[in-house]
């Protein structure tokens, strides 16, 4: 039994469903220390800055390279937009692109396009909201996962029953991290050589996979070209898969993003550094009528994804 002291909830208000408790041992095993990590007001609903600041506030800790590269532009007074963020999940009917999507299109969101890549094996959609334009627009792709051997396919059913109800149906869902128990490191490994989409999910779940700056609202860095030599100026490295710019302007957007910092993750079976999140850029045109592109170009994205592959 787990004897819980020095913590008290006044239940008037908060909903108990929705708190997540950490555990951890005291070095002396005598007794658990125990963080809550999250708890929900009751009533409480959530607005869609609020859900984009929580996005944000994950995202920037975890990595903290991103948050460097967001002072970069600050510092230079420029006012930071987002274009677009964009989340990774696997197509178990249980956490796929649907259920991940719910909670945009309850704040208005609607489903704008779809895309397929067929080198690796993901399937996604965007959403844009209805009426607010400066809402960012919600990228969402998941992993085909019966493409792949019996082995990811065993271990990614594996980590989806390890997910608890009550998150499942939770709108704490799209910021619940790894929800599918400490991952291993071997396993990580053993997914990476198939996928390394798979093994960053399974190590990191859902949260944002990144961010992007709008580079039309930028004043100064008012181009791709400009943004990225900015980022390598000061020591960023660019993913430079099929080239540092994505797409042509033909295509009506140019993207491009930095290659995913290494930061510690703690496996079942050690503390290892691997890719942890990075950051986009995108340059949008308008086409011929004068309306800006809002879509997404399936090739560019394609080396887009690659920005948390493994760097050696
Ligand atoms: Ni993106």
């Amino acid at each position: 039994m787990i004897r819980i002291s020095n913590i008290s909830f006044d239940t008037q208000k908060v909903n108990l469903l929705q708190i997540k408790v950490d555990l951890f041992k005291s070095e002396h095993n005598k007794h658990f220390i125990v963080f809550i990590t999250r708890y929900k007001l009751k009533n409480q609903i959530m607005s869609l800055e609020d859900i984009f600041d929580k996005l944000w506030l994950d995202y920037t800790t975890q990595n903290p390279d991103v948050q460097k590269v967001h002072e970069l532009f600050i510092n230079k007074e420029e006012t930071v937009l987002n274009d677009h963020i964009a989340f990774r999940t696997f197509d178990d009917p249980r956490i796929n692109i649907e259920v991940l999507s719910r909670i945009f299109i309850e704040q208005g969101y609607e489903e704008k396009g779809e895309y397929e890549f067929e080198e690796k094996h993901l399937y996604a959609k965007h959403y844009e909201h209805m009426s607010d334009k400066d809402a960012p627009r919600v990228f969402i792709s998941q992993l085909k996962t019966k493409d792949f051997s019996s082995f990811l396919q065993e271990t990614i059913k594996k980590s989806v029953d390890n997910i608890s109800e009550v998150y499942l149906k939770s709108d704490e869902l799209i910021f619940s991290g790894n929800i599918f128990g400490t991952p291993s490191y071997d396993t990580y490994l053993q997914l990476r050589t198939e996928s390394e989409y798979a093994a960053w999910l399974y190590v990191y779940g859902f949260r944002a996979n990144h961010f992007t700056v709008n580079i039309n609202a930028l004043k100064k860095y008012d181009t791709i070209e400009k943004v990225n030599q900015l980022l390598k100026d000061n020591q960023f490295k660019l993913n430079a898969s099929g080239g540092e710019i994505k797409g042509t302007k033909e295509e009506l957007l140019l993207q491009s993003s930095i290659m995913a910092n290494h930061i510690n993750v703690d496996f079942s079976d050690g503390v290892y550094k691997i890719p942890g999140c990075y950051y986009e850029f995108a340059q949008r045109f308008p086409d011929e009528k004068g309306k800006l592109y809002n879509g997404f170009i399936a090739k560019s994205a394609d080396k887009i994804f690659e920005s948390t592959n493994f760097q050696k």
